[in-house]
C-alpha cells in the first residue's frame, strides 16, 4: 500500500491495493491509519459492488442508515445520489457542510463510490477543519474553544425549508420533519481521539448560533469562520473517475459538491459509518 498526499495539508491517494479481493486485517489497519492522518483517502479503479462498498465502510465503523434519505431496499445503509442529465435543480450536497451535523449522533464518515461520472465537472471539494483551526486567529480560537454551537437540519425541517423546486433529490430524501428544526448542541472544537489534533466543527448548512448568543449576534462571527474554513489553503478538490472510491472523516472535514455538469448524468453511491461518537472527541 502506497500513500500519495494530494495537497500539502490533507488528503491522500492510496495505490497498490485491490479492495475487491477482500480486505485483510493488515490492510484494514493501514486504511484506518491513513484516514486518521489524512482525513480524506482516495482509491481509483476499484469498481466496488454494493457488498464490497459496505465491507469497506465496516473497516472504519458500523455502517449507518441515513434517517433523511431512502436507502436501497437490499442495502438500507446505502444511498444513491443521482442527478439526471436533464435535471435543473441544485445538486445534493451543494454548499459547504458536514453530513447531518444536526443529529445527536452525526455519522463519523462516509464511503462514496463513483458509478456514473460526467466527462468533466462534478468534482467534490473538501476542507480540512484541522487546518482551519490551526490558522484561526487566537481571539477566535479563545471564543470558540469550550463553547458549543447549535445545529439545525434546515433543508429537512419546516422552519427554514427551501422552496420545493430548489430541493435536490426531493423524491429520495425525507423532508418536512419538525424534529430537524430542533437545536442540537455540539462542541465548536473537536479533538481527534487518535492524533490529538483539534479541528473546527461548524458548517454553514447546519450551524445556527453560538452558545450564549442569539442567532443575530452569532451570524457575523460564524460567517467569518465559515469564510475562513473555505479558504483554498484549507481545501482539496477531488476529480472523480469511474470506479473511484473516496472515504472521508466527517468530524474533521467539510465538503461541497460542485454543480457544474448540466447535460450529463452523475451517479454516486454512499455508505456512512458510525464510530464511538462525538463524546470521544471532547463532546458533551
Ligand atoms: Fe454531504
Amino acid at each position: 500500500m502506497q500513500l500519495h498526499p494530494i495537497t500539502g495539508v490533507f488528503g491522500a491517494e492510496i495505490t497498490g491495493i485491490d479492495l475487491k479481493t477482500g480486505i485483510t486485517e493488515a490492510v484494514a489497519e493501514g486504511l484506518r491509519d491513513a484516514l486518521d492522518r489524512h482525513l480524506v483517502i482516495v482509491l481509483r479503479d476499484q469498481h466496488l459492488d454494493a457488498d464490497q462498498q459496505r465491507a469497506l465502510a465496516a473497516v472504519f465503523g458500523v455502517p449507518a442508515v441515513n434517517p433523511y434519505a431512502h436507502g436501497d431496499p437490499d442495502h438500507p445503509e446505502m444511498t444513491r445520489i443521482v442527478k439526471e442529465a436533464d435535471e435543473r435543480t441544485g445538486v445534493f450536497g451543494g454548499g459547504w457542510h458536514t453530513d447531518l451535523s444536526f443529529l445527536d449522533h452525526p455519522p463519523r464518515g462516509s464511503v462514496l463510490c463513483g458509478i456514473d461520472i460526467p466527462p468533466y465537472g462534478g468534482d467534490t471539494m473538501y476542507s480540512s477543519q484541522q487546518a482551519a483551526w490551526d490558522s484561526l486567529p487566537g481571539p477566535l480560537q479563545e471564543l470558540l474553544e469550550h463553547r458549543r454551537v447549535a445545529h439545525v437540519g434546515k433543508p429537512y425541517g419546516i422552519k427554514w425549508a427551501p422552496p420545493v423546486e430548489e430541493q435536490a433529490m426531493k423524491g429520495s430524501t425525507k423532508r418536512g420533519d419538525p424534529e430537524a428544526d430542533r437545536e442540537r448542541w455540539h462542541p465548536a472544537v473537536l479533538t481527534h481521539p487518535v492524533t490529538g489534533r483539534k479541528g473546527l466543527y461548524v458548517n454553514p448548512t447546519y450551524a445556527l448560533r453560538i452558545e450564549g448568543m442569539s442567532e443575530e449576534m452569532s451570524r457575523p462571527i460564524l460567517e467569518q469562520i465559515f469564510a475562513h474554513c473555505a479558504l483554498p489553503e484549507h481545501g482539496l478538490r477531488l476529480r472523480w473517475t469511474p470506479g473511484m472510491v473516496a472515504v472521508w472523516d466527517n468530524y474533521a472535514t467539510q465538503h461541497y459538491a460542485i454543480n457544474d455538469y448540466h447535460g450529463f448524468r452523475r451517479e454516486m453511491r454512499r455508505v456512512a459509518f458510525q464510530t464511538e461518537g462525538l463524546e470521544a472527541w471532547g463532546g458533551r
